[in-house]
């Protein structure tokens, strides 16, 4: 059997570039090993921890909120397995349907795990198959930490991966890092009555993100129960039966300092993830820090070979690696191919949301640029308050001389939907203006974008 394309990796990188060669007319194949499709993000990422997202946030609601809404009665038990159960249909309706969309789209899924034997070649299995172009979409793992070693299977010492599938709910628990993966499964635990101390190397959580949206991040992170440990790099797990202590050396300096926990969620990054693909007999070229090396078109040094998503520089985000997965798949198809890497939102799924697009206030200034800060706290916006999620703000970020749009950074309710019409008005080369001149309905969250733009002119009206 021989293919036009045959792309190395089901998650959103791979089956989205699946199903766009197939549109464009190329025979298609996908490799996939695990038993089903959807890679990291359907499987034990993005979408299940979505779901422990919602039912833990629907807790929280019942718990705190409903009483005052005049919504009487006890509030909800926990059945942890059927907590669980739910987010495992979560996924199976997405997997499946991402099966259903390779059928539907005469996309061959050929079952095991790939390696390339050369140029031209996949083999799955004991078959190799002739293939015109590959796409390696394999993504990335949990990168290991020295001192500590992860055994899912034994819920105690976990990753992201054991922290969805944990046995029981642990009464403490010790999250180390604060990055997206630390705070969205901390939220989880922490919602479910689990005492969450969240360990951090660096000074503030989301290292990177907008300095205003950290400080109040945490703030907020704090008033709902998890404590933070924050410039204390961890430097070992010593996992025992049934509990683990973490060792970390403090802000302070002097003596590593003991802290006990039922369970560790060790969340300190992830690496891109490629054995067993036989890179290295290829000849194909990796950065410095492990990825794939490609050029502007998502080709490697070896002709033929494309790669994209976690296994190559960027941001490793589901969605980064779609457009890519587009992108590349109009390359091989003769088309242009593009990516505006200047407009990729970040997302943090916790109550509140917390989203970006494009640079940062530091980072601008840093460059020497001249920037004007729209700011609109939510405090002042009705629909915010109607839902009690009055926390947080707006701030946009545009050039002080032709006020175009430059970046933004939300932390309010549906941060990461309303995100979006800012990344659609810097894809068009928008100005503050222009967002500030559209008429939004109301009441909705989306006004606190425009009063932020209206705020970057001559004023907001509700603040
Ligand atoms: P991360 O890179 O976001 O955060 C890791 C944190 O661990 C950093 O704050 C770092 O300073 C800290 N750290 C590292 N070593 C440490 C040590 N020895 N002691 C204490 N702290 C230490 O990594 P994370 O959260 O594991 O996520 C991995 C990737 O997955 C990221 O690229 C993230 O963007 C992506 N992801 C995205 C999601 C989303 O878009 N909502 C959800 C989950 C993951």
């Amino acid at each position: 059997m021989s293919y036009d394309v045959i792309i190395i990796g089901a998650g959103p990188g791979g089956y989205v570039s699946a199903v766009r060669c197939a549109q464009l007319g190329l025979k298609t194949a996908i490799v996939e090993g695990r038993e089903t499709l959807g890679g990291t993000c359907l499987n034990v990422g993005c979408i299940p921890s979505k779901a422990l997202l919602h039912a833990t946030h629907s807790l929280h609601e019942a718990q705190h909120s409903f009483g005052k809404m005049g919504l009487k009665g006890a509030a909800p038990e926990v059945d942890w397995d059927q907590m669980k159960s739910y987010k495992d249909d979560v996924i199976g309706q997405n997997t499946g349907g991402v099966e259903f969309l390779m059928k539907k789209n005469k996309i061959d899924w050929l079952k095991g795990w790939a390696s390339i034997p050369a140029a031209g070649q996949v083999k799955v299995g004991d078959e190799t198959y002739a293939t015109k172009n590959i796409v390696i979409a394999s993504g990335s793992v949990p990168s290991a930490l020295p001192g500590v070693t992860v055994e899912n299977d034994k819920g105690i010492v976990v990753d992201s991966t054991g922290a969805l599938e944990l046995p029981k709910i642990p009464n403490k628990m010790v999250v180390i890092g604060a990055g997206v993966i630390g705070l969205e499964l901390g939220s989880v635990y922490a919602r479910l009555g689990t005492e969450v101390t969240v360990v951090e190397y660096m000074d503030a959580v989301c290292p990177g993100m907008d300095k205003d949206v950290q400080r109040s991040f945490k703030k907020i992170l704090e008033k709902q129960g998890l404590k933070f440990i924050m410039g204390a790099a961890v430097q070992g797990v010593e996992a025992l039966k049934s509990k683990a202590k973490v060792t970390y050396q403090p802000k302070k300096g002097g003596d590593d300092e003991i802290i006990d926990a039922d369970v560790v969620l060790v969340a300190t990054g992830r690496k891109p993830y490629a054995e067993g693909l036989g890179l290295d007999a290829l000849g194909v070229k990796l950065t410095e820090r492990g990825q794939i090396a490609t050029d502007a078109k998502w080709a490697t040094n070896v002709p033929g070979i494309y790669a994209i998503g976690d296994v190559i520089e960027g941001p490793m985000l589901a969605h980064k690696a779609e457009d890519e997965g587009m992108a590349v798949a109009d390359v091989i198809a003769g088309k242009h191919g593009h990516v505006n890497y200047g407009v990729i939102p970040g997302v943090v799924y916790t109550t509140p949301e917390v989203a970006t697009v494009g640079a940062t206030e530091e980072a601008l200034k840093a460059e020497g640029r001249k920037v004007k800060i729209g700011k609109f706290s939510f405090m002042g916006n009705g629909r915010a308050k109607a839902v009690g999620q009055a926390d947080g703000f707006v701030k946009l970020i545009a050039d002080k001389e032709t006020d175009r749009v430059l970046g933004a950074a939300i932390i309010g309710p549906a941060a990461g939907d309303m995100i979006h019409e800012i990344c659609v008005a810097m894809e068009f080369g928008a100005s503050a203006e222009d967002i500030a001149l559209t008429c939004h309905a109301h009441p909705t969250y989306s006004e606190a974008v425009r009063e932020a733009a209206l705020a970057c002119g001559d004023g907001p009206i509700h603040a």
